[in-house]
């Protein structure tokens, strides 16, 4: 974790123009994120953005939520800093500064939201322990997505997507570079998981309605809902 945080301490000034020329479509993902939370624009909604980087998410979140109150959460102060100075003119946004395996979680968010940050958890039980706590951080109807690179599902369309993500970043990039620190720093930092074994995952810890909204090559928005159905019976209520 201590090599990810000083990527993202050193990159964070140059990250928002850099992230442009590295994740294909990556304004649109962010867009199909937003698009996911499922409550009226005027409602004072509660939002946890893990790993928020430079805030791009919050922004975008608090132009179609302007009402919401969000918690910015992430390592690399850097980009603390750089997120604070972008969001300084919307009001109900807290800042904490740490690792979100670490930190401990409200219990009452409508709504968790992360980009391109999971992926940095190393193991899959290090996901899996993060997910379970998402989902206990979400009060009942609140949802969780995830922006994210995942893995393909075989070896060959594992080498699919990462051709085609090179491909997009010879486009905007010089070979030396792509091929001497991005590829490299991806097989060094970088731990995704297949977004198959993921959904099982959500699944298995009680999310509903799982869905996969957005998806290109590597890159996917995928999420689901937190509802315990209630049934009534003769006389109590029981929770299925
Ligand atoms: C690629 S950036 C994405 C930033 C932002 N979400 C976006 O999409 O523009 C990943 C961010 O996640 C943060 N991050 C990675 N692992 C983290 C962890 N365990 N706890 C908190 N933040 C983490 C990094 O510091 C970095 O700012």
């Amino acid at each position: 974790m201590e090599k990810v945080k000083n990527h993202f301490e050193e990159e964070a000034k140059e990250f928002d123009s850099l992230i442009l020329k590295l994740i294909p479509y990556y304004e649109e993902m962010i867009t199909s994120l937003t698009l996911t939370i499922p409550f009226n624009t005027q409602e004072t909604i509660k939002i946890l953005d893990l790993g928020c980087g430079t805030g791009n998410v919050s922004k975008a979140v608090k132009e179609k939520f302007p009402q919401s109150k969000i918690t910015c959460v992430d390592l690399a102060e850097n980009m603390i800093y750089m997120a604070r100075t972008k969001l300084s003119n919307y009001s109900d946004i807290e800042y904490k500064i740490g690792n979100f395996s670490k930190l401990d979680f409200d219990n009452d968010y409508h709504v968790i939201v992360s980009s391109l940050a999971l992926h940095h958890l190393k193991t899959d039980e290090e996901k899996k322990r993060l997910y379970s706590k998402i989902y206990d951080a979400l009060r009942d109807g609140g949802v969780f997505y995830n922006a994210d690179t995942v893995l393909g599902s075989n070896t060959y369309l594992r080498k699919v997507n990462v051709e085609k993500w090179k491909n997009y970043m010879l486009k905007n990039l010089p070979m030396d570079e792509v091929e001497q620190k991005w590829l490299p720093t991806h097989y060094e930092e970088d731990f995704p998981a297949s977004l198959m074994d993921q959904l099982d995952w959500l699944s298995q810890i009680g999310f509903k309605e799982l869905d996969v909204v957005w998806k290109y090559y590597q890159g996917a928005v995928y999420g689901g809902i937190k509802k315990t159905v209630s049934v009534k019976t003769r006389s109590n209520k029981i929770r299925i």
